[in-house]
C-alpha cells in the first residue's frame, strides 16, 4: 500500500468529514480546505477524536485560487477528493447564480492549481442526479444530463463535463467520478454525522428531528406515485460505505477519468425507510401525507456493478444500520455540532 498525502475540499462536511476518518484509518495524510460556510470545526476535532489524528484545517473558500495555491506551495498532495460545494436543491431553485458559480468556480480555481502544482490525481462528488431522466437502474453507460430539474443537479453535470474535458486534454491525469446514490447514517462512533442548518431538505435527517421531538410530524410528499406503496423509492447508502467508496476510487485511480455509482442497488420506499426507523429505534415518527414535492422522480436505484469489478467495493450495511447510526448520532447531539466549551 502507498500512503498518500491527500488535500480533501469540504472535508468537514457530512460526507467529508467521515471520508477522512475512512482516510486516515487507512493510513492516509489529510488536508482539509473547507469555508465552513455549512459545516463546523468541531466535526475535525472529532474526527481527531476517532482516529487519534487531528488533520489540518484551512478554512477558505476555494474561489481563493491565491490561497489555494499557498497551500499547494506548503504542503506536497498526491491527490484531491473534491467535496466543497453547495447542495441544497430547493436553494439552488431560488439561487441559481450563487449554485453555479460557487460550485464551477470553486473546481475551475481547484483544476488550475492542480495543474500548476503538478498534482494529477481527483476524485469528485457527483451526484446520481446527473442521470435526470434516464431509464432505471442507473448504470454508467446509462445517458446523463437530461431532465435535471434544478441548478444544483446542472452543476453536478456540469463539472462533470469540465473533468472529462480536462481528462481528454492531458491523458496523465487520473479522474473518478463518484455519482452518489441518497447517502444517510452517521459514524457508529456518534461523533460525526448531518448537521442541516435551519429545516431539514431530505428525509432522514428530517424524520431523525421528528424522532427527538425537535420537529412535530414529517410530511410524506406524495402517496400516489406509481410505486407499491404509493411512496418515493430511493438507494439509500449509509454514509461510512460511501466513505469507503471514495478510499477505493482513490487507491484505484488510473490515467483517464471514470464514472463510478456508488449506491447499494436497492431501491427503498419512504414509507419503508419510516416504518424501519421506528421499529429498530423505538421511537414513533407520526406522519401525514402531503403533496408531491416538485422535481422529485418516483423511483431510482443503482446498478452498483461496475465500483464492484473496478474498485472490489460494495455497500456492507443496511437500512437497520442506517437507521440506528442516525439515532444515535441525533440523540446524542440534539442541536447537531454545538461548541459547550463556553457554557
Ligand atoms: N421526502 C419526504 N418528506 C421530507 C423529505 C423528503 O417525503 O420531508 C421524500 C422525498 O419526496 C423523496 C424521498 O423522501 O421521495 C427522498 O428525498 P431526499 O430529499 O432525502 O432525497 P432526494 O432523492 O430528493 O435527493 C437526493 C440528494 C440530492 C440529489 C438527489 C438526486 O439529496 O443531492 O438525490 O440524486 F440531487
Amino acid at each position: 500500500m502507498i500512503y498518500m498525502n491527500i488535500l480533501v475540499t469540504g472535508g468537514a462536511g457530512y460526507i467529508g468529514s467521515h471520508t477522512v476518518v475512512e482516510l486516515i484509518e487507512s493510513g492516509h495524510n489529510v488536508t482539509i480546505v473547507d469555508d465552513l460556510s455549512n459545516s463546523s470545526e468541531i466535526a475535525v476535532d472529532r474526527i481527531g477524536q476517532i482516529t487519534g489524528v487531528k488533520p489540518s484545517l484551512f478554512a477558505f473558500d476555494l474561489q481563493d485560487t491565491s490561497r489555494l495555491d499557498e497551500v499547494f506551495a506548503s504542503n506536497s498532495f498526491d491527490a484531491v477528493i473534491h467535496f466543497a460545494g453547495l447542495k441544497a436543491v430547493g436553494e439552488s431553485v431560488v439561487k441559481p447564480l450563487l449554485y453555479y458559480k460557487t460550485n464551477i468556480d470553486s473546481t475551475l480555481s481547484l483544476l488550475e492549481v492542480m495543474a500548476k502544482h503538478n498534482v494529477r490525481k481527483l476524485v469528485f462528488s457527483s451526484s446520481a442526479t446527473v442521470y435526470g431522466s434516464a431509464p432505471i437502474p442507473y448504470s454508467e453507460s446509462s445517458p446523463i444530463g437530461q431532465g435535471i430539474t434544478n441548478p444544483y443537479g446542472q452543476t453536478k453535470y456540469m463539472i462533470e463535463q469540465i473533468l472529462r474535458d480536462t481528462g481528454t486534454a492531458d491523458s496523465q491525469l487520473e479522474f473518478s467520478l463518484l455519482r452518489y446514490f441518497n447517502p444517510v447514517g452517521a459514524h457508529p462512533s456518534g461523533l460525526i454525522g448531518e448537521d442541516p442548518r435551519g429545516v431539514p431538505n431530505n428525509l432522514m435527517p428530517f424524520v431523525a428531528q421528528v424522532a427527538s421531538g425537535k420537529r412535530k410530524e414529517l410530511s410524506i410528499f406524495g402517496n400516489d406515485y406509481n410505486t407499491p406503496d404509493g411512496t418515493c423509492i430511493r438507494d439509500y447508502i449509509h454514509v461510512v460505505d460511501l466513505a469507503k467508496g471514495h478510499v477505493a476510487a482513490l487507491q484505484n485511480l488510473n490515467p483517464g477519468v471514470n464514472e463510478y455509482n456508488l449506491g447499494s442497488g436497492r431501491g427503498t420506499s419512504v414509507l419503508e425507510l419510516v416504518g424501519t426507523f421506528s421499529s429498530v429505534t423505538g421511537q414513533e415518527i407520526p406522519y401525514s401525507f402531503a403533496e408531491r414535492r416538485p422535481g422529485d422522480l418516483p423511483e431510482f436505484y443503482a446498478d452498483p456493478k461496475k465500483a464492484k469489478i473496478d474498485l472490489s467495493w460494495k455497500t456492507e450495511l443496511s437500512i437497520d444500520d442506517m437507521c440506528r447510526d442516525t439515532w444515535r448520532w441525533q440523540s446524542s447531539n440534539p442541536n447537531g455540532y454545538v461548541d459547550n466549551s463556553m457554557s
